[in-house]
Formats: structure tokens, sequence, C-alpha cells
């Protein structure tokens, strides 16, 4: 069962809901628009760009920055991610197929291309910024000869910001992808205000290149008819409505912690009831121990103590008497750590206007030792 809840991506009957932000993305590709998108890691990112793909079968794929070093390693990844759609766009016969990346070939002498049986592989041999903009190129060049149109995913992108060659190589992407008929760019990443230097500031090269689109979490009643649907799957009846709050309410409504506590509860044999699902969480939380007492040892006091407070309530006014007395910090010494707390995506402010502890599980480990 524990498909429904996976660790990894949602897909399918795994995925709940995200209607609205399927169809936006999935107009912005048809219209062969880009894309930025942005939220929190673990919030539904990969999981809703891999279900919008998969359920309009659009070919792409999604290319992973997390790990990149240097601009060579960016360079490889995407003639990684390149090489990947080539081989799902080009036509079945070999013949059509190697015709295709002849014309390529010519209209770009640089470019070389290994034919080894169906398999295609496609390196640049120019400098390296020429060579990101020439593979990106050559992609759509290919997709329009083969009459597709496919998706390049560049995931964690805020990590090329975070290079010392960040400004050449936003300068090749953006050259690509400004000339690009047939390839749909979706960037994706979790570093909030990274991304909005990249594509918001009017210095760096990817300025205004397209628009910004956050997710947020799932809403409670989305989440309230997905359980249920899931309980009725494997116990045959809906879910205690105590037990069916306090999942939601534990959680926050936190995709990533809510598979991981409803992989617990579904392992059972009856329906949870309210206790259990306390006490489920409660031991999932404390085998969270090591990390987040790791994490929260490397904060520097006073933003530990903006966290504690914030555990315990969440605040519309972290200036106000009442929350600086309780952290113990003058107004401007709570609004200093509050912002770091903030740019490290570990505190966040919602729609509604309040703060709080982005980590379900580090907010509700910091009230259960205090
Ligand atoms: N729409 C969804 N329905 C159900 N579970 C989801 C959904 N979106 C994400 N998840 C779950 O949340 C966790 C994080 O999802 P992921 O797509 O990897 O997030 P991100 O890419 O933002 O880090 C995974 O456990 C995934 O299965
Ligand atoms: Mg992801």
């Amino acid at each position: 069962m524990s498909k429904y809840f996976p660790q990894g991506i949602a897909n399918d009957e795994a995925f709940c809901n995200r209607e609205n932000e399927r169809s936006a993305v999935s107009a912005c590709i048809e219209s062969h628009e880009h894309l930025v998108l942005i939220a929190p890691r673990r919030y539904g990112k990969s999981s809703l760009i891999s279900q919008v793909l998969k359920e309009n079968h659009f070919p792409g794929t999604c290319i992973d920055l997390f790990f990149v070093l240097s601009q060579s390693e960016v360079t490889k990844s995407i003639a990684e991610g390149v090489s990947r759609i080539v081989n799902e766009i080009m036509p079945a016969t070999k013949a059509a197929g190697k015709k295709i990346l002849q014309s390529v070939a010519t209209l770009n002498p640089k470019l070389t291309i290994n034919l080894l049986g169906q398999r295609i592989e496609l390196s640049a041999k120019q400098s390296e910024e020429k060579s990101i903009s020439e593979l990106l190129l050559a992609l759509d060049e290919i997709a329009r000869k083969t009459k597709k149109t496919c998706v390049l995913v560049l995931d964690e992108f805020q990590q090329i910001g975070e290079l010392k060659e960040n400004h050449a190589i936003e300068a090749a992407i953006r050259h690509a992808v400004e000339r690009s008929t047939n390839v749909s760019y979706i960037f994706c990443g979790s570093k909030h205000h990274l991304l909005n230097e990249m594509f918001s500031d009017k210095s760096r090269p990817l300025y205004h290149l397209c628009d910004l689109m956050m997710i947020n979490r799932i809403s409670t009643v989305s989440y309230q008819n997905f359980l249920n649907k899931m309980a009725k799957s494997k116990w045959k009846q809906h879910l205690n409505e105590d037990a069916l709050s306090e999942i939601i309410y534990l959680t926050e409504n936190h995709s990533y912690y809510i598979n991981a506590l409803c992989r617990r509860l579904w392992r059972e044999k009856h329906a949870p009831l309210i206790s259990e699902v306390r006490k489920s969480w409660n031991e999932y939380v404390i085998q969270q121990g090591a990390w987040i007492i790791d994490e929260l040892s490397r904060l520097t006091l006073n933003r530990r103590k903006v966290l504690v407070t914030l555990a315990s309530e969440k605040t519309k006014e972290p200036q106000g008497e009442s929350f600086c007395k309780k952290a113990r910090l003058s107004a401007s010494g709570v609004k200093r750590a509050l912002n770091d707390l903030i740019k490290s995506d570990m505190v966040l402010k919602s729609q509604d206007g309040y703060y709080h502890i982005l980590d379900p599980a580090i907010s509700y480990f910091i009230r259960n030792s205090h």
C-alpha cells in the first residue's frame, strides 16, 4: 500500500489534487511558454511536473542541478538531459533519425553526434558557455525537424546562481531559451530569494525571461477527500474524523510529512484512532531527532530563540511587545534573526500574514523538548 504514500515522486493514484497548478503548467507548455516554479523543498514541485508530463504525454526530462559544482558539470548534465529527450523524440527508424541528426549537424558543424545503434549522445566541443546554448539550440532544432514539442526541466536551478561563472551560464541559457520554438523550459527551485534574484534582478541575464509561479500546500479539503479515498481502498471505510483532522493538523498539510505519517498508519490492519495518529507521529519525529538537533545546533542563539518562540505560537507581529518578551530579544534583534531564518527557508510567512516554522517536524520537536 505504500505506493499510495511514496517517499519520492507521487504520480497517478498517489497524486493528490493540484488541479489548478496542473492546468496552469500544461497550458504553459502547450503554448510553448516557459516557467519558473518555486516552492520550498518537498512541497511537491517534482511530483507536479512529472504528473503533468505523464498525463499529457509531453516528452520531457528533468535535469537535477542540486549537485553541480562547476560549469563543466552543468554542461555535462545538460548534455545528458538533451540526449535523453532526443532519444525520446527521434523517429523510430534509424534512417529517418540519421537524416535529422545530419541536417542538425550541418546547421551546426561544431556539434558532434554519435549514433550508437538507436542511442544518441550529444556533446559539444565549443567553449563551456557556448556549448550550453549550442546543446539547447540543437535540441530545439531536432524537435522542430521531428515536429515535436518537448519540455526541459531544470531542477534546483538556484544552484547555477551559486557558481562562480553564474553570469556566463545564465546568459547562455537565456540565449537558447529566447530562440526556442519547440522546447518549453521549466526552471524549478526551492530557494525563493535566490531564484527571485536570478529572474527579477535587472542586472542578471535571466531578468524577466518568464513568469514565476509559486506553489503552496495542498488544501485541507483536498487532503480530507484524498485520505478518505485511500482509507476506503485499504480498510473499506472512511477515516474516523478526529483521526483525519489530527493527521492534517500535525503534518500541517505538508505533502512530504503527510506521506511519511500515512505510510506508517496504512501498514496497520485497522484504520487509526486519534491516539494512534499521535503516537505514530511522535515516534516518527523522535526518529528524526538527530538531523533536527543538528540543524538547530547550527543556528545562532538569537535565531534559535525566535524559532523556539515561533514553535509555541505562530504570529502576525513578530516585532510586537508580546513576541519580543517571550523571545527575550529586542524588536530589532527579532527582525534580524527572523530575516535570516526566512532567507534560509526555516521560517515562512503564510498568505494569511502569519510567520511560522516551515517544517512541521521541527516545530513539533521543539514544542516537545521545551
Ligand atoms: N500532489 C501530491 N499528492 C501526494 N503526495 C505528494 C504530492 N506532491 C508531492 N507529494 C509527496 O511529497 C513529497 C515531496 O514531493 P516532491 O515532488 O519530491 O517535492 P519537491 O520536488 O518540491 O521537493 C514526496 O513524498 C511526494 O510523494
Ligand atoms: Mg524536487
